[in-house]
């Protein structure tokens, strides 16, 4: 079965093909990030617009480069949330239209299970059970999945998601966006214990929050006296390096805590702050202290893709549509997710 992937939630335009028992069979990716630095985050309406107009070349472009033709595609799967909701009706349409003209079926996906399930695209992938640490710009979730969609929240952000926190930092610290690259390049040349950054709700529970942490920031550098125009390159680089050292050590603890707390051995991470090199080294550490392993999917399927929206279709093509209903759900919490039966 071939399977077309579309994703369209955010600032990513992904397209895919990806076929049963094979793999991928080509895929393309187009961020708009040069679209959005000078607002210094995403703009929903220009998003949408560029959906609109990157999305019909790269499907060209994918079927031709997987040398395919329409009349190849089994099934169309894409992205019907959470996101923006623009943008997911950009990508919800085209895909509806595309198979209601090809007369195959449509299968939304949910992004979050799509990111979740990105890691089994890998040679040697984990097997169910595990817990999967999903850290993008929009969201920050430990979930145990025990099954393909039986997924229970064990801990999530009570503020702002991780990758966001980079986001506020960078511009704190008048560095672009997206902030998770340039703070993490930043940090290298700096000194990690320069600044002794809050780690919010240490010791209790599986919940985290960020926002006390970027305050810390905040207050540090009014404190310095360079929040405007900071001029100070060490302290810039110390105060990057101690920021990022704070939230890796805060996602680091909490999820060995989700692994104790459901007795899991297998750790995946998903999402774009889960490309953070300092995230990588520290929980492979911790994960080795309590015998258990950690899975990354390479950087590309860990950021958003087409690839793992067409490989979660796969795994939801019986709630395929032949035809009908576009879906976006801008909010749709993942464990409302029903088994695949
Ligand atoms: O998953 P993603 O590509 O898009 C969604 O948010 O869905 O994640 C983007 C987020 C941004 O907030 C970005 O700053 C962060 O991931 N990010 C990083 C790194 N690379 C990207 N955060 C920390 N370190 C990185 N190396
Ligand atoms: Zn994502």
């Amino acid at each position: 079965m071939k399977i077309l992937g579309i994703e369209t939630s955010c600032d990513e335009t992904g397209v895919a093909v990806y076929e049963t028992n094979v793999g991928l069979l080509a895929e393309k990716l187009f961020s708009q990030v040069e679209l959005h630095a000078r607002f210094g985050g995403v703009v929903p309406e220009l998003a949408s617009r560029d959906h609109i107009a990157k999305l019909t070349p790269m499907i060209r472009e994918v079927l031709a480069s997987a040398d395919l033709q329409f009349l190849d595609l089994d099934a169309v799967a894409y992205t019907a949330g959470p996101g923006l909701i623009g943008a997911l009706m950009v990508g919800g349409s085209l895909a509806t239209a595309l198979a209601m003209g090809l007369g195959i079926p449509v299968i939304p996906v949910h992004h979050m299970e799509a990111h979740l399930l990105a890691t089994m695209l890998e040679e040697d992938p984990p097997t169910l059970p595990f817990v999967a640490l999903l850290v993008s710009g929009g969201h920050t979730l430990l979930v145990e999945a025990k099954a393909i969609g039986e997924y229970r929240i064990v801990g999530e952000t009570l503020d702002d998601a991780a990758g966001e926190a980079f986001d506020k930092v960078a511009r704190l610290l008048s560095l672009p966006y997206p902030g998770g690259p340039a703070i993490a390049a930043l940090a290298e040349e700096g000194n990690p214990t320069a600044f002794n950054f809050p780690r919010p709700m240490r010791h209790k529970g599986l919940d985290l929050s960020f926002s006390g942490l970027k305050t810390a920031v905040r207050i540090e550098l009014e404190r310095s006296g360079l929040l405007d125009g900071i001029s100070d390159e060490s302290v810039r680089k110390d105060i990057a390096a101690s920021f990022q050292a704070a939230a890796v050590d805060s996602l680091v603890e909490k999820s060995i805590g989700a692994l104790e707390h459901t007795g899991n051995n297998k750790l995946i991470v998903a999402g774009g702050v889960g490309a953070n090199q300092l995230l990588r080294k520290k929980l492979r550490q911790a994960c080795l202290q309590i015998g258990a392993t950690v899975y990354y999917p390479r950087p590309s399927l860990c950021t958003d893709n087409g690839a793992m929206i067409a490989f979660a279709g796969w795994y939801r093509r019986r709630e395929a549509q032949n035809a009908g209903s576009i879906i976006a759900r801008p909010r749709w919490p993942l464990d409302e997710l029903l088994p695949v039966s």
